[in-house]
């Protein structure tokens, strides 16, 4: 009777060993972190980061409810098989600027494939780091708070970001991210808080997100190729801009990349791509803009080959970077400046394929603008200004 008391037992805890371990999850909260905003759970998040790497089965990290203090952590694979954050809490830097503004990455993670991310609000409290750069002092060099480097498969979806100390999201060296229903939030006053970046990456969606922040909403670098953007809400910020290219003399190109069902409120820029003016083999060809509200938007179209912020520091040279085959297309709303629609292209590598259809910007009841220089093109359908090409 006893011995089979004692082996229904062990049975019994043999399939709950089973049971969880074909679930593959991981509480942080069981590895030591906490809740309170104040402890440091950088150690336990890497513990419950390990397991779950280390899971021959698809392996769920759990994130509960609460404030969760993070000093910058790298999340690093490859890992043995999927991996799910489901984050319903916030995590949170520490309030001195300095614990993370030399890493250059709050977050990161580091050659990891088929890894989702759902939910989740991040706050680099960038407030302090901010005030240290508008003051001159010697400040930190900053930190990204989400990265993604040399990572393929990637969903992030529901995501929200606060006040990182610079760019919020970056994609850098990845393959096949989707990034969707993100909420992105940083003051209009906020210096270089990039929304998204993406860079030498190729197979990025990134759609259904809303971005107020102090520098471009989404910023697409060198190297970039078959990026799709929809349904942003972009404003305060500096807009969408390919760019800027041309940093270098040797640099890879920018190809197909669509923005379409967008809307732009009261941003510096609408659609825009921007190179500096020095020699470069870089190129941005086959560009697709569509579909596309501006809102009291200061430069709604514009190819700015002389980029050039502050009037401080230029090339002043003419941009090596070769921009063709651009469409505009279905572009509508109000102008904050008269000339709606600049195309300042290179002296020596002209804009060429540039395609204009449909477009209705306006400036004080009809003394809106266009305005090129060194660009080509057609024009189809109503163009509101006159086109220029
Ligand atoms: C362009 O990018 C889209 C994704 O945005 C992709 O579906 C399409 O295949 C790409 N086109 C080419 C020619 O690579
Ligand atoms: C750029 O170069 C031109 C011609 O060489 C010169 O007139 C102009 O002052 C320069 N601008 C700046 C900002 O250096």
């Amino acid at each position: 009777m006893a011995t089979r008391f004692i082996l229904s037992w062990i049975f019994f805890l043999l399939c709950i060993a089973f049971f969880q371990s074909s679930n593959a999850a991981y509480n942080v909260v069981n590895f030591g972190a906490r809740p309170d905003g104040k402890t440091d759970s950088t150690l336990p998040f890497l513990k419950a980061w390990l397991s779950a790497c280390n899971s021959v089965i698809p392996a769920t990290l759990y994130v509960p409810k609460g404030r969760f203090l993070l000093k910058p952590i790298v999340f690093s694979g490859p890992c043995k098989s999927k991996i799910v954050f489901q984050i319903a809490g916030t995590l949170v830097a520490p309030s001195d600027y300095w614990s993370l503004g030399n890493s250059g990455n709050w977050i990161l993670f580091n050659k990891v494939n088929r890894v989702a991310i759902y939910g989740g609000n991040l706050d680099a409290k960038g407030a302090g780091y901010w005030s240290c750069r508008r003051a001159g002092r010697s400040c930190p060099a900053g930190s990204t708070s989400i990265t993604f480097m040399w990572s393929s498969n990637i969903v992030v979806s529901g995501l929200t970001s606060i006040n990182s100390q610079i760019m919020h999201v970056a994609i850098d060296h990845c393959t096949d991210v989707i990034l969707r229903k993100l909420k992105i939030r940083a003051p209009s006053s906020s210096l270089n808080t990039d929304g998204i970046h993406v860079q030498s990456s190729t197979g990025i969606t990134i759609s259904s997100s809303s971005i107020m922040t102090g520098d471009d909403c989404i910023s697409i670098g060198e190297g970039s190729k078959n990026v799709w953007i929809d349904h942003i809400a972009c404003g305060p910020g500096h807009g969408i801009s390919i760019g800027s290219l041309g940093d270098y003399v040797s640099e890879d190109g920018v190809q197909n990349v669509t923005v379409t069902s967008s809307v732009f409120s009261g941003t510096q820029n609408g659609v825009r791509i921007k190179s500096w003016a020095r020699p470069s083999n870089g190129y941005a060809r086959n560009i697709a803009f569509r579909n596309i509200i501006m809102k009291g938007v200061y430069n709604p179209i514009i190819i700015d080959q002389k980029y050039c912020p502050d009037d401080n520091g230029c090339p002043n040279q003419s941009s090596g970077v070769k921009i063709s085959q651009v469409t505009y297309k279905n572009i509508r709303g109000t102008s904050a400046s008269q000339i709606a629609m600049n195309f300042v292209c290179s002296s020596s590598n002209p804009c060429t394929g540039i395609r204009l259809q449909d477009i209705k910007l306006t400036y004080n009841n009809g003394a809106e603008k266009s305005s090129c220089t060194n660009a080509a093109g057609i024009s189809t359908g109503v163009i509101i200004p006159r086109s220029c090409l």
